[in-house]
This record gives structure tokens, sequence and C-alpha cells, in this order.
């Protein structure tokens, strides 16, 4: 089971996720349990160790405003052995020189916190000035979407950083498997 959690002002977001994202999801196998960020529970980080996150940027380079007033709150939270996918939505062009850092905001803390951060995306195919959402490797930290300007390429991009994640989250299954055997073995 791995847990979504995602904010939405104008209902993007939450567009992607219930018709895109989620289906996507079930062709894989996954199950997945969505929940909306002003509905978060401090338990709702507990239960779990996969995370999927989902933020729009607002305002010149803010947070979407649940995101923004559960912030305080998630940098409380310890993300220790716990696996995060994000993803976050913007207007590249509209808002060029703050493309998606809500996304580049909240991985910091949740990297802070001890999460350990999977399926990065590549930045070619945007066009934009600046972004907070880069990690060290140059690429964002999770799926860039453009519903403003490229919603055709919207469907495509999901189908491809879905199968990312599945792989993704095998290979640590294994990994983890492998190093129980280990100690088993040991
Ligand atoms: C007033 C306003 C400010 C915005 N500021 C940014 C921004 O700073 N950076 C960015 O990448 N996108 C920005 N956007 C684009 C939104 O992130 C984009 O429309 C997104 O799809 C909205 O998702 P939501 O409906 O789920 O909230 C802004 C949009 C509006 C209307």
């Amino acid at each position: 089971m791995i847990q979504l959690f995602y904010g939405s002002d104008t209902n993007k977001t939450h567009r992607v996720v219930q018709e895109v994202m989620l289906p996507l999801f079930e062709e894989h196998g996954v199950s997945i349990r969505d929940k909306v960020v002003s509905e978060l529970k401090p338990e709702d980080w507990t239960e779990n160790e996969v995370f999927i996150v989902g933020v729009p940027t607002w305002y010149y380079g803010e947070l979407q405003s649940d995101w923004q007033a559960y912030l305080e709150e998630l940098k409380g939270v310890d993300f220790t052995g716990k696996t995060i996918a994000i993803f976050g939505l913007g207007d590249q062009w509209g808002y060029d020189e703050w493309f998606i850092d809500g996304v580049g905001i909240l991985a910091e803390v949740l990297i802070q916190n001890g999460a350990k951060m999977i399926a990065p995306w590549p930045t070619e195919g945007y066009d934009y000035t600046a972004s907070k959402a880069l990690n060290s490797e140059g690429d964002f930290y999770g799926l860039a979407l453009d519903e403003d300007n490229q919603y055709e390429l919207t469907d495509e991009r999901c189908k491809k950083w879905i199968e990312m994640v599945v792989n993704e989250l095998h290979l640590t299954e294994k990994s983890l498997s492998n190093s129980k055997k280990a100690e088993a073995a040991e």
C-alpha cells in the first residue's frame, strides 16, 4: 500500500491524480490510498513506508495553500526509513523563474528529515528560467507536469514516471529482502 498525499487549489492536481495516476497505478497492480493534505493526521506518516507527494506551485514560487499551512508540521516529521516520490504542477512560461519551486521546497524538508527520494525526472522538454526543484544531479526531484502549457504531454509523462516509481520500489523491496536473507545467513 502506497499513500499519495496532494494539495490542489484549482483542481488540476486533483484531476491528474484521480483521472491519470490512480488508473495507471492500478494497471501495475499497485494499490494507492490518496488523501488531500488538509486532512492529514500525524499517524498518516507513521503507518507506512512509501509515499507519493503532489504539490502545485503558486504565487511566485510558493507552496499550494494547504501545503503552506502544513509546512511547519511537516518539518517536525521524522522520515528516516521512508521512501518518497514527489511530483509537481506548474506553469513554465507564465512563471518561468519559479517553475515547480514547491517541489524543491518540500523535497528539501523531506530530505533534511531523512527521506530517501526516488524517481527523479530529467529537465529535457521544459523551457523555464529557474527552478528550486533541481537536485544535485541537475534533474527535477520528481515528475514535473505543466497542465497550463503542455497538457497533451501529461498522460505520457505520468505513464513513464509511474513505471520508474514501480520499478524503483521493486528494486528496493528486492534489496530489502536480499539484505534480510544475508542477515539470516549470518
Ligand atoms: C496566481 C498563480 C500563480 C502561480 N505561480 C506559479 C509559480 O510560481 N510557479 C509555477 O511553476 N506555477 C505557478 N502557477 C501555475 C500553477 O501551479 C498551475 O496552474 C497548477 O496546475 C495549479 O494546480 P492546482 O489547480 O492543482 O492548484 C501559478 C498559477 C496561478 C494562477
